[in-house]
């Protein structure tokens, strides 16, 4: 037997059979009180899950528990950090949702597709979503599954127990829930309407059948008998969850649900005293401090949901600005780095455009102004040549002009909730495979489209926007340093390989003789420098072990990369860059032409090379840094920004790119059986 603490805050009962219960401790007036509750459950909750560890695979509970309720369980962190703003399981968790999210993004995923019905996708859709936005999506997908009666019963239609003759009587929590919630986004996308007004008043009053005694919800139709499975051992935390959820879409409902959630929270967290630790949740929660014997996900999952529901009047309700249509961003991607110019996006919601991704080209075309499938120039909003870099943004290319614009359209778009101040916004790009971190100012609930941050080629100024590439070193060989060696020699010239964001050569410009301040026309002028130039980069693809042999050089990459110490030079503008505003003058090459600016995986390269001693990059660096944070990188159309941070043994952990984004407009694109119009 343990041996309790006695402290004042700590409620002890003694159970029967002499145990000691230690109730969590939860004082709901003291946010710091609700905080720490929740803290202490989520840590309990997460000891049943070992997807992190080695032979294990992520996302995955261990028996008994279902792939969905994995997902649910992750919902559950999800919210934990939306209400407590703690980040401890933030990479767990994203760790589990990128594995399960399915060759195609659905959460169908195949080794899964025996167990799954729809509604296990939809546990981790909604997950998904739920980081994002109460969609209309959760009604679409529950009045497929369940019925719904004049006392706003919810059914549970899907039971086979019965033998699917009838209509199954049985109430689960969780399916009022979602049709509460589903019912509050349509009262709230409808504006208010009286019509959804009222469902959502019927909604809240049928849910009075699961809180039969002062108030204090329950599983009717198995807690009482404790028949209650696995799965539905967790139902109560989608209740409380969608609960809370609807008093941000339909505030009137305030007053009426917390007076149902607050009686919850309280005897949750008296019932949980039980288990080794005397602290797990029971899922009997009208038993107050006299634990019912059961532990699990579920019992851990209800309870956490159920005390962190109070804190919804202290975090910000969803910006939903982008329900129905197409909605789109524009941004003005302020660069000049990547691939030459200042660039726009237009940014697409995937669950907006059609399933079918075949179609999608066409009609991307249409609203960027290209060609029709007819032949017929539409008129749209693109110009020209920017055409195919936008449409990259969601499933080929990582320019990172465009995806500096995700983090803020995210935000915008209503698809992350902010509070004011820096936001984070963690972004899967699906190209590198990797996590990106862009953080940026929210000012009233949008991204901040002004600031103090300039950058060449923006006019004006704009909020500074850091998209952080996480753990891109060795991306496409393996080592950040994939020759093995600090530097090598090829074609008699002293060269540094990179493997940053991707594989990139450097070498000191003055190593082939040539001034580093030179601009893409002298780069083309000059007899023979793009054939030395093209046959270092060659030996090194091969000594970095990206291609056999020097023939079957990709031209993409690795890029190859002339540095020399800051001058001051004359840009491309005609305008001359001052040597002290700069670390370093960069030239890169890219599929064999020179870069009018600097390409992104080779400014992250640039940056990676220029903080580690000894490597040809460094040795040109200036020794105090225009910012001493970061490096300030020279190019031939001004300067870019990117940060490098390294780990204690050296090793790169993340670097970033300053950019800058505005929003200039959103709206709808029409579609019609014949054509576009915008
Ligand atoms: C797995 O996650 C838990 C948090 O739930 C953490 O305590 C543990 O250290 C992690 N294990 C590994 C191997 O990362
Ligand atoms: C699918 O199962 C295989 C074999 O057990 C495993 O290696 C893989 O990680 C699993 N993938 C997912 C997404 O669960
Ligand atoms: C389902 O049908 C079987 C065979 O017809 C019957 O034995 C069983 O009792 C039925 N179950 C229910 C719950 O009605
Ligand atoms: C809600 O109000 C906004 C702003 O007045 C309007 O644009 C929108 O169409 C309305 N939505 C519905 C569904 O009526
Ligand atoms: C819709 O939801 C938003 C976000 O929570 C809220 O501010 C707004 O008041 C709601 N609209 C109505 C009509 O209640
Ligand atoms: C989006 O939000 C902005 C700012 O609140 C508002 O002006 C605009 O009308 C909204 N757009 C839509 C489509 O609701
Ligand atoms: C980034 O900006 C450059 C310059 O306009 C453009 O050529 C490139 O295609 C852009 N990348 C994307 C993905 O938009
Ligand atoms: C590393 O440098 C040594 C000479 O110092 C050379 O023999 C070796 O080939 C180089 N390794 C690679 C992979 O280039
Ligand atoms: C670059 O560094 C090398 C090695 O220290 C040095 O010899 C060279 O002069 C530097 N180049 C410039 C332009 O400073």
């Amino acid at each position: 037997m343990r041996l309790p603490k006695v402290t004042a805050s700590v409620a002890i009962a003694l159970l029967a059979d002499g145990r000691v219960a230690q109730a969590i401790n939860l004082d709901l007036g003291s946010i710091d009180s609700i905080k720490s509750a929740a803290r202490t459950i989520a840590f309990d909750m997460m000891s049943f899950y070992n997807g992190n560890t080695t032979g294990n695979i992520p996302g995955n509970l261990p028996g008994p528990y279902y792939w969905w309720e994995a997902g649910a369980m992750f919902g559950a962190m999800i919210d934990y950090w939306y209400y407590t703003g703690d980040t401890t399981y933030n990479d767990i968790t994203t760790q589990a949702m990128l594995f399960q999210v399915g060759p195609n993004n659905d959460y169908m995923t195949p080794n899964q597709t025996k167990t799954e019905g729809n509604d296990d996708q939809g546990f981790w859709g909604l997950a998904a979503m739920s980081a994002a936005e109460w969609a209309e999506k959760t009604w679409d997908w529950m009045t497929g599954v369940g019925l719904l009666d004049n006392s706003y019963y919810v059914y549970d239609g899907s039971d086979l127990t019965i033998n699917c003759s009838n209509v199954n009587h049985l109430q689960w929590t969780y399916n009022a829930g979602a049709f509460l919630l589903g019912a509050a986004n349509m009262y709230n996308y409808t504006n208010g309407s009286s019509k959804w007004q009222e469902r959502v008043n019927g909604m809240v009053k049928g849910l009075d059948v699961f809180f039969p005694a002062n108030n204090i919800m329950q599983e009717v139709a198995c807690e009482n008998n404790g028949k209650c499975d696995v799965d539905q051992h967790s139902f109560k935390a989608y209740l409380a969850r969608w609960m809370a959820a609807t008093t941000k879409m339909a505030p009137f409902t305030y007053d009426a649900i917390m007076a149902k959630l607050t009686p919850s929270a309280q005897a949750a967290a008296q019932q949980c005293s039980g288990g080794n630790n005397g602290r797990m949740c029971g899922l009997k929660w009208q038993s107050g401090t006299a634990w019912d014997g059961t532990t699990g996900v579920g019992q851990e999952m209800a309870a956490l949901e159920v005390i962190q529901s109070n804190l919804i009047a202290q975090v910000r309700g969803p910006v939903t600005n982008s329900t129905g249509g197409t909605s789109k961003g524009d941004y003005s991607a302020g660069t000049t780095s990547v691939c030459g110019s200042t660039s726009r996006a237009i940014i697409f919601r995937e669950e907006h455009l059609l399933a079918d991704r075949a179609a999608w080209p066409p009609i991307f075309r249409g609203i960027i102004g290209s060609p029709g499938p007819n032949g017929r120039q539409l008129d749209g909003m693109g110009g020209g040549k920017s055409a195919l870099t936008w449409i990259s943004i969601d499933y080929s290319s990582n320019c990172g002009n465009v995806t500096s614009t995700i983090g803020p359209f995210a935000v915008d778009s209503g698809l992350v909730q902010r509070k004011e101040g820096m936001a984070t916004v963690r972004i899967h790009n699906t190209n590198m495979g990797k996590i990106i971190y862009s953080t940026f100012p929210v000012v009233d609930g949008e991204a901040a489209s002004s600031g103090g941050f300039a950058i060449d080629g923006v006019a004006g100024t704009a909020a500074k926007i850091k998209p952080a590439f996480i753990n891109i070193a060795g991306l496409k060989t393996g080592k950040m340093l994939p020759t093995g060696n600090i530097t090598d020699t090829c074609e008699g010239v002293e060269a540094t390989c990179v493997d940053v964001g991707s594989p990139c050569i450097f070498i000191q410009a003055e190593g082939v003789g040539i001034a580093g301040t030179i601009l893409p026309d002298g780069v083309d002028a000059h007899p023979t420098l793009h054939k030395t130039l093209e046959s270092i980069r060659r030996k090194a693809a091969v000594a970095m072990g990206i291609c056999k042999d020097e023939a079957s050089t990709p031209g993409s990459i690795p890029k190859i990369a002339m540095v020399s110490w800051s001058a001051s030079h004359k840009l491309l503008s005609g305008e001359t860059i001052q040597g002290n505003t700069i670390d370093l003058v960069v030239r890169a090459l890219s599929v064999g032409q020179p870069h009018r600016a600097a390409p992104i995986t080779v400014a992250l390269a640039t940056a990676a090379a220029a903080n580690l001693k000894g490597l040809t990059v460094h040795a040109n660096v200036s020794g105090e840094r225009v910012d001493s944070d970061v490096s300030t990188i020279g190019h031939s159309s001004g300067k870019i920004t990117v940060g490098a941070k390294f780990d204690d043994r050296g090793s790169l952990t993340h670097a970033t790119v300053f950019r800058t984004a505005k929003r200039r407009m959103d709206g709808f694109v029409y579609l019609k059986r014949n054509g576009l119009t915008v």
